[in-house]
């Protein structure tokens, strides 16, 4: 009999300080399982009580209830505390700070091109001008024919074209544009059309098969090459920021009489002359002229009442031009290293 209380006492001075000193919940468990376990200290000295005479047992089996009762509950305790510092150090660690901002979205832009388009209406629009959308596969009729080139006229061979079974053609330029706006609208008129072109062309630095324009088309009485210049002077103004010379010369299409061509001074050397305008201080930037009587008429409009301007110019060009692009399949090369900076947002 006080072999087994020793036990329990020994058992009682040992497991309470283990259970203060158990520094984790493993050490906590594996301290439950040595005294409180199936094969645990507590547990056989209670399988010894059989042994003893009925009221020796029945001390002995309160004292070794009631240290157990005292232990479970300690190892509870602890257990809790330990749980508890656990929890502690890991909000300590992973820090959580819902005040700071979340990491940065990536957003995307519009494409340098797309910008430029934008940019482009926005300026129109606010010089009066209508902005008309209009089909890129187009019939021979508004892509030539109406433009005055019928089907025998050398001109055709200066646009190598995509022909589509069945008689349609890839728009090889926008001044198709010009007689769908004046069928549409009648005179007077101001609009802009701006998008995609496609031509047959061997690609370089400087030419694509597919490419951006924007044609601009004014009818009214009494406009002149003035009105032209003027306009087209705006535009550049509006492009480049500030002033720019610019300077029209002679040149043919067969929709214009008088055909014209403007150029403006080379914006890197300011007109001496220098590699990107191949010596002359000169750009060409875009066709122009005068509206062709023939072509008034093709698009309904009083040709003895009505004149008109019209010029049709590459976006991609004056993109190059104002950024010093250096090759134009950098557009379309989808190379984000090119394309990251026209990021401005
Ligand atoms: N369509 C012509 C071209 O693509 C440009 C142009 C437009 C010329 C309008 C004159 C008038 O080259």
């Amino acid at each position: 009999m006080s072999d087994l209380l020793a036990q329990i006492e020994e058992i009682e001075g040992a497991a309470l300080g283990q259970v203060q000193a158990s520094a984790d919940l493993d050490a906590l468990r594996d301290l439950e399982v040595a005294t409180l376990g199936r094969k645990g200290s507590l547990t056989s000295v209670l399988r010894g009580l059989k042994d003893l005479s009925p009221d020796d047992r029945r001390a002995a089996g309160q004292r070794s209830n009631d240290l157990k009762r005292k232990l479970q509950e300690a190892i509870d305790r602890r257990r809790a505390a330990l749980e508890e510092a656990e929890v502690q150090a890991s909000l300590e660690k992973d820090r959580l700070d819902p005040t700071q901002p979340g990491p940065p979205r990536a957003y995307g832009h519009p494409h340098p091109i797309l910008a430029m388009q934008r940019e482009l209406a926005q300026l129109f629009e606010s010089m009066g001008f209508t902005v008309m959308d209009g089909p890129e596969v187009e019939t021979e009729y508004y892509n030539f024919e109406a433009l005055n080139i019928p089907s025998w006229h050398p001109a055709r061979d200066m646009q190598d074209t995509f022909w589509l079974k069945g008689g349609g053609v890839l728009r090889t330029h926008t001044s198709g544009m010009q007689i769908r706006a004046m069928q549409e609208r009648g005179a007077p008129l101001r609009v802009v059309a701006l998008g995609r072109v496609f031509r047959n062309e061997d690609q370089d630095a400087s030419h694509e098969h597919t490419f951006h324009q924007i044609e601009g088309l004014v009818v009214d009485e009494g406009i002149s090459v003035a009105h032209l210049k003027g306009v087209l002077d705006a535009m550049l103004q509006g492009v480049f920021g500030e002033p720019v010379t610019s300077r029209l010369r002679p040149s043919y299409f067969p929709f214009v009489e008088p055909g014209l061509e403007l150029d403006f001074e080379c914006r890197i050397c300011k007109g001496k002359g220098c590699p990107t305008c191949k010596g002359t201080g000169w750009v060409e930037m875009c066709g122009c002229g005068m509206v062709h009587p023939n072509v008034l008429k093709a698009g309904g409009i009083d040709s003895e009442r009505y004149t008109g301007f019209a010029f049709g110019l590459g976006i991609d060009r004056l993109t190059m031009m104002r950024y010093a692009v250096p090759d134009i399949r950098l557009f379309m090369s989808g190379d984000l290293r090119f394309l990251e900076q026209f990021h401005t947002g």
